[in-house]
């Protein structure tokens, strides 16, 4: 069957050879973009790869451009970034309108943890280890952004981080490779939900292709030197991941990566996104990073820069105008191929097309849908949900006197003093990369307002007691004569939104300002202390712990922090959260992660002084492991089991362990296993986390949790970078976290 369908903002006459099934659709587009391809001037194509921030906002250094509504009419823009709302975007797709070809524009946005709806940061939404709520909040961050006209997102952020300095770790899923790729995959299919040619999806963005979490020193943009097995075994899994779950675009990283930045490798981007993945969708540069390879030393100036970039597979240029600038006259050169122009330009308007944006340019421009998204009960509930999940319980000491019963919860006749900058703070629970909003100070629960939400205010106190990052302690003696009316005290104390995110690195990841100070003149008066710290990553706040009695993290918790942490203190939820990397006790310790090798002088967790890899100053243990958090009940493991202790090639294995919860209330618990491969080819990490079950368990209640493992859980990258196991001992490890497991041997041969 042969049907002609005319694109009527185009003009173009689109000639179709419409065939049955789906195979046929995915032709038809292919044709769709070689008939529009097969129109468009070097100059409008390059247009397709040039990308421009909107004036309303930036996230990035900004060049000064008063011609970029001219260029979109002219045709020398494909996409535009922070650009919001039905009334821009449509405004902005009129112009491109006006252009010879209409190519519609995209409309791409950072919405890293939710658009009008704030969710919690993503490190703190990994503690959650909630895949099915991690997926939802993505989802509505897709509904509320795509309501919004905006047809793509920057997310999920996939980096893999074992260094707290590096402020970006808010951003990402944390320090493992396997709750990371869980991650980015449930990411990507709440964004992308049923398909693009859905209106409540926008692209999704897997980023910072690669390495980029491994910046030496944990400052951010900096140089990433690591060996092919180590970007195999642990940094790229995540963005495989992705890609598998249908992850529309990547964006690169500003990185260079063993000499050679991320934005001009070939080895990255071609040989293994485009060419071993098999990846059809497009890769945008990161901000300028395509002119920063000046910076780096890598191009001489911006001409070289466009033909460093086009080739290694860099797809659409964020901002440096390089490609703008020089593609047309490079092809002429035959300084690049019209090959490689036309491959970038057919990736960009595949996705246009999937979107459904050359059919109606202004689908997603739907004022009707941007007022139904704009304050949506169920999505405000999520957040509270997820931000509940999102809190991880770090100690939980009984009051004097008491036997057996936490600090936590909180009971309602207890008068509470809440003292700390953050109490009454509200924008610092957007955390960094939020959207911000006129009314944000009427819609953000701060703690303050959940506590009044939740108990009588007549047995709340309340003072300040210092600022977030000052050396002002005029407000110490107000706070301590607070708490001396109380009987307890809950103290908030942490880092801005403002002090984790990007080019937020910080060297000490002590609490700033006073607090210190502040924790130990409260501590003076004898109350028993309650620890809330709100952070983009892990702190140290050893002597700040010292003082309490009970600490939770809440990092950064969105819309409905104080709600959340209020069904928390009071226990209408028990914390369930589980650190997804890990504490570390000084900055001395950093890089520090559970899955580590075991050196041939293996040191203990506690001090050692004696020819071992420790620190002669310094515990070797963490401040708190991978996968740490306690409860307001209590969990006890037995019986652990296995189905066999000798195995052979494709057999599987079957471990069990009962689970019983020996406390007074229900709760959730992260039941974790890991494997360690004994010897190797390569050494392997003393243990890695190979699977996890969620199990919500009433008091007395018990559950027998069983894992399954096949050699595809042993598998790993020799020193050929050949994925695949060995024959030989292992070790299969379960418990509540990376340190506390139970142990026992096994042999799996051939
Ligand atoms: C920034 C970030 C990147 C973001 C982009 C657009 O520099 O590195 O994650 O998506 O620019 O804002």
């Amino acid at each position: 069957m042969r049907y002609v369908q005319y694109c009527k903002y185009a003009g173009l006459i689109v000639v179709l050879f419409g065939f049955q099934n789906s195979s046929a659709q995915k032709k038809t587009i292919d044709q769709k973009v070689d008939s529009v391809l097969n129109l468009m001037t070097l100059e409008e194509k390059a247009g397709q790869l040039n990308q421009y921030s909107g004036d309303w906002s930036f996230t990035g250094p900004v060049t000064k451009d008063n011609t970029k509504i001219q260029q979109v009419k002219e045709g020398k823009l494909g996409s535009m970034l922070n650009v919001v709302g039905v009334e821009k975007t449509r405004l902005l797709q009129q112009y491109a309108m006006q252009s010879r070809l209409k190519i519609p524009l995209l409309f791409g946005q950072d919405v890293i943890h939710g658009f009008r709806t704030t969710f919690p940061l993503p490190l703190a939404e990994a503690a959650s280890w909630d895949l099915e709520a991690i997926q939802l909040s993505a989802r509505i961050s897709a509904i509320e952004t795509s309501a919004a006209g905006v047809h793509w997102t920057f997310a999920p952020m996939v980096d893999i981080s074992r260094d707290p300095r590096w402020g970006r770790v808010m951003e990402g899923a944390g320090e493992d490779t396997y709750l990371g790729s869980l991650i980015a995959a449930a990411r990507v299919k709440g964004f992308q939900g049923k398909g693009l040619g859905n209106t409540d999806v926008v692209m999704a963005c897997a980023k910072h292709f690669a390495a980029y979490g491994a910046a030496v020193g944990g400052r951010d943009y900096n140089s990433v030197d690591m060996s092919p097995r180590m970007l195999w075994e642990t940094y790229l899994p995540p963005f495989f991941a992705a890609k598998e779950a249908g992850a529309a675009t990547f964006m690169n990283s500003f990185n260079d990566l063993n000499g050679i930045p991320a934005t001009g490798n070939r080895y990255l981007q071609r040989d293994i996104l485009k060419g071993k993945w098999n990846f059809n969708g497009f890769v945008v540069s990161d901000w300028a990073s395509i002119g920063e390879m000046i910076a780096h030393g890598f191009a001489k100036d911006t001409s070289h820069a466009a033909q460093l970039g086009l080739s290694a597979g860099s797809d659409m240029d964020m901002e440096s105008r390089s490609y703008i600038k020089h593609l047309p006259q490079l092809v002429r050169e035959g300084k690049v191929k019209i090959e490689w122009l036309d491959d970038a330009v057919r990736r960009i308007l595949r996705k246009k097309f999937e979107l459904g944006l050359f059919d109606d340019p202004f689908k997603f421009s739907n004022e009707h849908r941007q007022q139904q998204q704009w304050n949506n009960p169920q999505h405000i509930a999520a957040a509270r949900e997820m931000a509940k999940k999102s809190i991880v319980l770090l100690k939980n000491h009984p009051l004097p006197g008491e036997v057996g019963v936490g600090t936590l919860p909180l009971t309602n006749n207890q008068k509470v003093a809440l003292i700390g900058p953050f109490v009454k703070a509200v924008k610092d629970n957007l955390g960094f990369w939020s959207m911000e909003w006129e009314d944000d100070s009427a819609r953000i629960v701060p703690l303050w307002k959940g506590m009044l939400n939740k108990v009588d205010p007549a047995n709340l106190l309340y003072a300040k007691g210092c600022n977030i990052n000052d050396a002002d302690t005029s407000g110490f003696a107000e706070a301590i004569e607070t708490a001396k009316q109380s009987d307890v005290v809950v103290i908030t104390i942490g880092e801005a939104r403002d002090m984790s995110g990007e080019a937020k690195s910080r060297s000490s990841l002590q609490l700033p300002g006073v607090q210190n100070q502040l924790i130990a003149a409260i501590a003076a008066t004898g109350k028993p202390i309650v620890l809330l710290i709100h952070a983009g990553r892990p702190l140290i706040f050893d002597k700040a712990a010292s003082h309490a009695s009970a600490i939770l993290y809440t990092w950064w918790l969105g819309t409905e922090a104080g709600n959340a942490i209020a069904d928390v203190l009071y226990g209408d939820y028990n914390p369930s959260g589980k650190l997804p990397i890990t504490f570390p006790r000084t900055e001395g310790q950093i890089p520090i992660y559970y899955n580590h090798y075991s050196t041939g002088r293996p040191a203990e967790d506690e001090f050692q002084n004696n020819y071992v890899s420790a620190y002669i100053d310094l515990p070797n243990s963490p401040a708190y492991p991978f996968g740490y958090g306690l409860s307001y009940t209590s969990f006890v493991f037995t019986d652990f089991k296995l189905s066999s202790t000798s195995l052979k090639g494709n057999q599987t294995l079957t471990a069990s362990i009962t689970l019983t919860n020996t406390g007074r209330v229900k709760g959730k618990e992260t039941v974790q296993l890991y494997i360690r491969d004994l010897v190797g080819k390569v050494v392997r990490p003393v243990k890695e986390l190979k699977g996890f079950k969620q199990v919500e368990l009433n008091p007395g209640e018990s559950k027998v949790i069983t894992f399954t493992i096949t050699t595809n859980d042993l598998r790993f990258y020799d020193d050929q970078l050949i994925y695949n196991w060995e024959p030989g001992e292992f070790e299969i490890m379960i418990g509540s976290n990376s340190k506390e497991v139970q142990v026992k041997k096994i042999n799996w041969s051939r």
